[in-house]
């Protein structure tokens, strides 16, 4: 079949799909899209539509598609020297080790490479099991590790922990969500009980003595969750009082994500003990980091190996996108459209205040909370309303992301190039869109 004009690619790439992957790697949209080029925020089909891309390959896409300023580099990598493990040392993992522990804030200072966000998470816990001694681990309610049985155990959404054997010794916070608060208050008359709540859960479900608390800035999967200011140092306090340390995971947060910051936690005033890190941090590259202070990172000698960790072509990628973020001051830029993109929502949200319950996140990481009817108390979810918007965008050529324990937070992140005009496109689309589906 000649592929110049992508007749029946379409077709014969969802037949394909269906028939060789596994049905739990499920697409967006009930008509899938074959997505097959991109140019910084834009991405075209495989029938020729052009579509804004909002969601960046799940916020990983931190500098646009096909970015020059990272692929060059990346293809004089790849006729230079392509794999050797992490048995070798070479300039490109070095370089990114010591860039990481530039841009990192804190003590922050060794790092390990892996293939991925779950990895990081995995090395991490590893790292403060053996620092501290302790076994037991605080994670989040609404929470998102990955996908291994660790990070499983570890993330708190039923529909992402499919197989029932969870490894113990793993507690779950209340979750930051003010919006749903679990405790049924308001900020800040509640005293940030959901914080101050962590003494009770550890004294009375573990040990009392804890390997470390592990928790997003923003809590991505869980539909862009976002503390109050003075969360994470309550939180991060009452976990060091039980000897555990502080895993802060910037999967979705890190390299100037949320605005004015390289790192979410950053916004918090409070320093990680251990750092993890993938997505956005290498443009689309395969990338785990897991950076920690020098006195955890030395307590860890034992032998450890990741074949595909560090590979001098992710390192070239990752090199190339933090030093784009740095020299373009891509953080700035991803807070001034992030002001923007958080105005024109919010002014969505008061034309349709029935259904657009909650506007919240970060700079270039802003969510909309869809519920049946915000004028009701219990403030019911609304999927069906959420999925009719996300299709009457993806109409309209706007590509969001979808997130949320029940499926009903639209999340929206562009890449950190993103111009204001870009910006504007979208809030009219996604006006549009809310007006379809509201007629
Ligand atoms: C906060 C967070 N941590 C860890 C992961 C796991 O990353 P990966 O899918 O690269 O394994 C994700 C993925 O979405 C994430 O959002």
């Amino acid at each position: 079949m000649s592929r110049t004009d992508n007749e029946g690619l379409r077709e014969e790439t969802l037949r394909k799909h269906e028939e060789f992957l596994l049905p739990s790697v499920s697409n967006y949209y009930s008509e899938p899209i074959v997505l097959t080029s991109g140019d910084g925020t834009k991405l075209t089909d495989s029938e020729g539509r052009e579509y804004l891309d909002f969601f960046g390959g799940i916020l990983t896409v931190s500098v646009g598609q096909c970015n020059e300023r990272v692929n060059d580099p990346v293809k004089v990598q790849l006729d230079r020297l392509g794999h050797v493990s992490t048995l070798y040392p070479t300039l490109p993992i070095v370089e990114l080790a010591e860039r990481m522990a530039r841009i990192t804030p804190g003590r922050l200072q060794k790092s390990m490479f892996t293939a991925s966000g779950t990895e990081a998470d995995e090395t991490a816990v590893a790292l403060a099991q053996v620092f501290t001694g302790s076994i037991e681990l605080i994670a989040l309610r609404h929470g998102y590790s990955g996908r291994s049985m660790l990070a499983q155990s570890l993330t708190a959404h039923s529909p992402w922990r499919a197989v029932p054997t969870q490894i113990a010794g793993i507690k779950h916070g209340l979750a930051p969500y003010c919006y749903r608060c679990p405790l049924k208050q308001t900020y800040p008359e509640c005293g940030v009980a959901c914080a101050t709540d962590l003494e009770e859960l550890i004294q009375t479900t573990t040990t009392g003595k804890v390997a470390g608390f592990i928790a997003e800035p923003i809590q991505g999967v869980g539909g862009f969750v976002t503390p109050p200011k003075e969360y994470f140092e309550i939180a991060v306090d009452i976990v060091r009082a039980h000897g555990g340390v502080f895993i802060c995971d910037e999967v979705q947060t890190g390299f100037g994500r949320t605005g004015g910051k390289m790192f979410g936690i950053e916004h918090w005033g409070v320093e990680p003990d251990i750092m993890t890190m993938a997505k956005g941090v290498a443009n689309g590259m395969p990338m785990g980091v897991t950076i920690a202070t020098p006195e955890i990172a030395d307590a860890f000698q034992d032998l450890q190996i990741s074949t595909f960790g560090g590979n001098p072509i992710s390192c070239a990628a990752a090199n190339a996108t933090i030093g784009l973020i740095e020299e373009d001051d891509l953080k700035s830029n991803a807070e001034a459209q992030g002001n923007l993109l958080r105005s024109g929502l919010e002014d969505l949200q008061s034309k349709y205040p029935k259904i657009v319950g909650d506007v919240r996140g970060m700079g270039l990481m802003q969510a909309m909370e869809m519920v049946v009817d915000e004028t009701i108390q219990d403030r019911t979810p609304n999927p069906a309303a959420t999925g009719a918007f996300f299709e009457a965008c993806k109409e309209r050529g706007l590509l969001l992301g979808k997130g949320g324990l029940h499926g009903n937070v639209l999340r929206i992140a562009p890449a950190l190039t993103v111009t204001a005009p870009e910006i504007q496109t979208a809030l009219d689309m996604m006006g549009e869109a809310l007006a379809s589906i509201s007629s």
